[in-house]
């Protein structure tokens, strides 16, 4: 069995890389193997969660590096060295090009802490999607995971759960409750479906 090689990139906490390297131990991960972590921020804790699991992984300051096409050259050529023919956006708060995601038509995953199309595109990330559910009011709010192309938020929808948002909720803590009771679990999921896919299409050639 061939695995389809996964590069997770990350910006901060990387909860949802745990997830992910979590779900492969435990054997919820079987048509993929995460082969590189890339970091977008040196200071990512996620690259010690990267280096706890024995994860090769990259940091690329888009600041240090300067212009969004050496930051995105970058990216392409260690992804490549990695080997990963799936690249999961796991709180990775850059926005790639239209040319980056043209490279890999439905190859790259991101989880958005909403329930898309509410909540989303520019401006919308981390702690700002919960602060705007909760000034809108909405009752109900949950994660989304999407194929990424040139439109923020916008690739076709992959999987969603919705979550409840409770009397008293801060953003934190409802930040806390959309990643426990969805994004840890459709995230690893989501990956799987196509990491599945992509391990038959290299099977049948
Ligand atoms: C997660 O809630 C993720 O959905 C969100 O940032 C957080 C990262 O947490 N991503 C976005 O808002 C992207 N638009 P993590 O680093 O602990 O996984």
């Amino acid at each position: 069995m061939n695995k389809t090689g996964i590069v997770v990139l990350i910006s901060g906490g990387g909860t949802n890389l745990q997830a992910l390297i979590d779900a492969e131990r435990s054997g919820r991960l079987p048509a993929g193997q995460i082969v590189g972590v890339i970091s977008s921020s040196p200071a990512a804790y996620g690259l010690e969660r990267a280096k706890l699991a024995g994860i090769p992984s990259a940091v690329v300051d888009r600041r240090a590096v300067g212009t969004q096409e050496a930051f995105e050259a970058r990216l392409l050529s260690l992804i490549e060295c990695f080997g990963g023919e799936l690249i999961v956006l796991a709180g990775f708060m850059s926005i790639l090009s239209g040319d980056f995601t043209a490279r890999y038509p439905e190859r790259i995953i991101n989880v958005h802490p909403s329930l898309i199309p509410s909540f989303c595109g520019k401006g919308y990330y981390g702690l700002k999607v919960h602060e705007a559910a909760l000034a809108y009011g909405v009752k109900v709010t949950g994660a989304t995971v999407h194929f990424v192309n040139e439109v923020t938020d916008g690739g076709r929808i992959l999987l969603q759960k919705a979550v409840c948002v409770e009397e008293g909720d801060t953003p934190q803590i409802l930040q806390q409750r959309v990643m426990r009771e969805a994004e840890w679990i459709i995230l690893p999921q989501a990956v799987q479906m196509v990491a599945n896919e992509i391990m038959l299409q290299k099977e049948n050639g």
